[in-house]
């Protein structure tokens, strides 16, 4: 368990790799436009906070405003040792290549300030023509991904003690399938959205099977990716579970999934938010509660589809290859 002033946040063992335990909630960072300071000081705040677990990737460009931010807290004294923070970032589809995986860690902690990641994912079962990073990416641009190869480099950033774990994002059964059977060191971790509006029961069934630890983005709904509102934080039922339990509806949402053995990756950059997320662990839903929840319409925000440009053609690859809802 972590102390702090304000809230005991219990930890979660990993089973592959040899991080130190992971928090059962982590702060979330990918915002855009990017402020570099607004990022550093909505860590500081979260850190003072009790926050040791911390997500950003390659991708974000959230890398420096969080290596400030940690090497800030380590002076102030807000954080007693770099041991005692959790660390993740990913590698974007652009270094999806066996050879680019190792350069592209190296830059992120270099970006990071940090000689190590506590977990490093690969950030989606895509892999794209080196370049520029673009969002909607380019259909042409999609190449094979080479599944084998690029696992094998991620052991290699392992085996070198430059990610004490690592894992994926973004993957279903399938997916993992490809990478559990070429696996010497498996994920420790697949990073996915799952909220009360989408619960990812069978991928949560797998993982739990082969020892891979879930983790939950968008655990509020996320920030409109899809440009179609929020079915978690417009829920109803949610709402009234929350109204009897005298919680937030944000934290209902949370601790729904803490209680399903998931760690959610929250972005919050207001104070009182982040307090408010991190106090889920001394109260519980009742069986009523959970109940109510299983019975939600279900409804996923972020897709493959929506990850590429409407126009241009898949050359060499299926959209349906890379998909990331679970059929
Ligand atoms: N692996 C992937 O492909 C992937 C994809 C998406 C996200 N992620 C990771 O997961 C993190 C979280 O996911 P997300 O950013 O999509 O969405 P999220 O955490 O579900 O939602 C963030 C939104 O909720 C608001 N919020 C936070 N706490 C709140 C509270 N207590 N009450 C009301 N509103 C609250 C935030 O606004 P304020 O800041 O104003 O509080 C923000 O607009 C990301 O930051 C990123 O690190 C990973």
């Amino acid at each position: 368990m972590s102390s702090t002033t304000t809230v005991t946040v219990p930890e979660v063992a990993l089973k592959h790799g040899n991080a130190r335990p992971m928090p059962a909630i982590g702060m979330g960072t990918a915002n855009f436009p990017v402020v570099h300071d607004t990022i550093r000081d909505a860590v500081l705040a979260a850190a003072e906070l009790g926050f040791r677990h911390f997500d950003t990737a390659s991708m974000y460009g959230t890398e420096p405003p969080l290596g400030d931010a940690l090497a800030e807290a380590l002076r102030r004294g807000l954080v007693a040792s770099r041991e005692e923070v959790f660390v993740t970032t990913k590698l974007w589809c652009t270094q999806c290549q066996p050879h680019l995986v190792l350069p592209s860690l190296r830059q992120s902690l270099q970006n990071l300030q940090l000689e190590y990641v506590d977990l490093y994912l690969i950030h989606w079962p895509v892999s794209l023509k080196p370049g520029p990073k673009v969002f909607p990416a380019k259909r042409e641009d999609a190449v094979p991904f080479d599944f084998e190869g690029v696992w094998r480099e991620m052991e290699e950033c392992h085996r070198l003690g430059l990610a004490k774990a690592i894992g994926v994002s973004n993957f279903t059964t399938t997916h993992l399938d490809k990478i559990m059977a070429t696996a010497t060191v498996p994920p420790a971790v697949n990073q996915v959205e799952m909220n009360p509006v989408w619960q990812q029961r069978k991928l949560r069934e797998y993982c739990a099977e082969k020892g891979i630890h879930v983790t939950a983005y968008s655990p509020l709904g996320g920030q409109n990716w899809s440009g179609e509102g929020n079915a978690v934080m417009d829920s109803e039922v949610l709402a009234e579970i929350a109204k009897a339990r005298g919680k937030s509806l944000a934290q209902v949402a949370l601790r729904w999934i803490y209680e399903q053995g998931v760690t959610p990756i929250v972005k919050s950059f207001s104070k009182e938010r982040l307090k408010q997320n991190l106090e889920i662990f001394d109260w519980e839903l009742t069986d009523d509660d959970l109940l109510k929840v299983s019975q939600l319409a279900q409804k996923k925000m972020v897709t493959a589809a929506g990850f590429f440009s409407s126009e241009g053609e898949f050359n060499s690859v299926d959209l349906a290859d890379m998909e990331i809802v679970e059929a």
